[in-house]
């Protein structure tokens, strides 16, 4: 009866059984998984939401890329030095879930394929399937620093494949294309007639970006999406505001534009409050962001602190976003660790194997949370994978 679209098999693993489990008893837990800005003690500017409010948004001005006031925001608050960001280029979406989605449907027939980091955020996995598209694995490797193995690239792509994702900095490694890697993935893209996909929600959050990071913003040799949004950049996601900032060759992106519009002019999905709103959430959403630098900063220093009394365990620096990896000795095993730290401590770490972390046994944990649960949790993992 029911689309081939979702998973076939819908049961839960152990880990969310044993945590659902936890949970419904009342149990206090200490969730360094948790990746939502909103639940973690972070002080919003006072008056933040008021001009959703604001009398313009009782008039409905349909317009399938978004109101131009809101792209003008965005576009100057992305803008940089050696990328100006044209108005006319940013499209508005409720999120970047939503924004994957409307590419795929511009680029991709079902069946046909697109190139997926791994690791990464396991929603790719959904996300391409809603949309019948199937996502081919490419590899980045830790060398020290996470580059991408070219050569799964080139393996991985086949004459239906329609485009690349890259997410950087990435979700869970913290890991940024490099510059080399773009050289070589916009000649690869140009070769084989694909587009690249650049999500780049965390860009506002590096950490220890390496000197060689680059980011696809403006790209303009080959048809590229570069996505954000307002969930990471002013930690705000369920004011449901994304974009995608279209660049390349002129005439692919006029054709582009043209097919996106009827995309999105179906679905119109942004409300308008939150469009009206855009330009002062930006502003406004400056002062948690700050504050969600500072205690990222804050968190990987004392991981890094409490890291360095346990040998055994390595943190793998990240060079931006909200996660950290950290390997494991392989000999304990990321289930047997997770479920331990879950059921006698009461803490809730993700396993590597969550975000498809291959070769060794890793723990990712959020920088998110208070800076004291964080540090007295940490100590706590580090000690029992030492341990154990
Ligand atoms: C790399 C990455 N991109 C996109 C998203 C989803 O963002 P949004 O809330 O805008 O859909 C996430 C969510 O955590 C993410 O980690």
């Amino acid at each position: 009866m029911f689309s081939s679209r979702l998973p076939a098999h819908l049961e839960s693993n152990a880990f969310s059984i044993a945590l659902a489990g936890l949970r419904r008893k009342g149990v206090t837990l200490v969730d360094l998984t948790v990746s939502n800005p909103t639940q973690v003690g972070l002080s919003y500017t006072a008056n933040l939401l008021a001009p959703l409010a604001d009398k313009k948004s009782l008039c409905y001005d349909p317009a399938p890329f978004g109101l131009m006031a809101a792209r003008e925001a965005i576009a100057a608050s992305i803008s940089r030095p050696d990328a100006n960001v044209n108005p006319d280029l940013v499209i508005l979406t409720a999120s970047t879930s939503e924004a994957y989605g409307l590419l795929f449907k511009l680029l991709c027939d079902p069946g046909d394929e697109v190139l997926v980091p791994q690791p990464s955020y396991p929603l790719f996995d959904l996300l391409t399937g809603l949309d019948a598209v199937v996502s081919a694995l490419y590899r980045l490797e830790d060398h020290g620093a996470w580059s991408i193995d070219r050569d799964s690239v080139t393996a991985a792509c086949r004459p239906n494949t329609r485009a690349v994702l890259v997410v950087s900095p990435n979700n869970p490694t913290g890991s940024m294309l490099r510059g080399s890697d773009r050289e070589w993935l916009v000649a690869f893209a140009r070769e084989h007639g694909l587009a690249i996909i650049s999500d780049e929600v965390f860009s506002d959050y590096p950490i220890d970006p390496r000197p060689d990071a680059v980011s696809l913003l403006g790209e303009s040799r080959v048809l590229t999406f570069t996505l954000g949004g307002l969930s990471k950049s002013a930690a705000l996601p369920q004011l449901k505001l994304g974009w995608i900032v279209v660049s390349g060759p002129d005439r692919t992106v006029a054709d582009a534009l043209e097919r996106l519009e009827i995309i999105c002019d179906t679905y119109l999905s942004v409300s308008t409050p939150v469009q009206v709103a855009a330009s002062q959430l930006i502003a406004g959403g400056a002062v948690v962001r700050d504050a969600i630098r500072q205690r990222i900063h804050q968190n990987y220093r004392e991981l890094q602190r409490i890291a360095s009394a346990h040998p055994s365990v390595s943190v793998l620096s990240p060079e931006g976003g909200w996660s950290v990896v950290v390997r494991i000795p392989e000999t304990i095993g990321e289930e047997a660790l997770v479920m331990a730290l879950l059921e006698q401590a009461h803490i809730v770490v993700h396993p590597g194997y969550f975000f498809d972390i291959q070769r060794g046994a890793h723990m990712v944990m959020s920088l998110l949370p208070d800076p004291d649960l964080f540090a007295d949790a940490a100590s706590k993992v580090l000690a029992m994978a030492e341990a154990r």
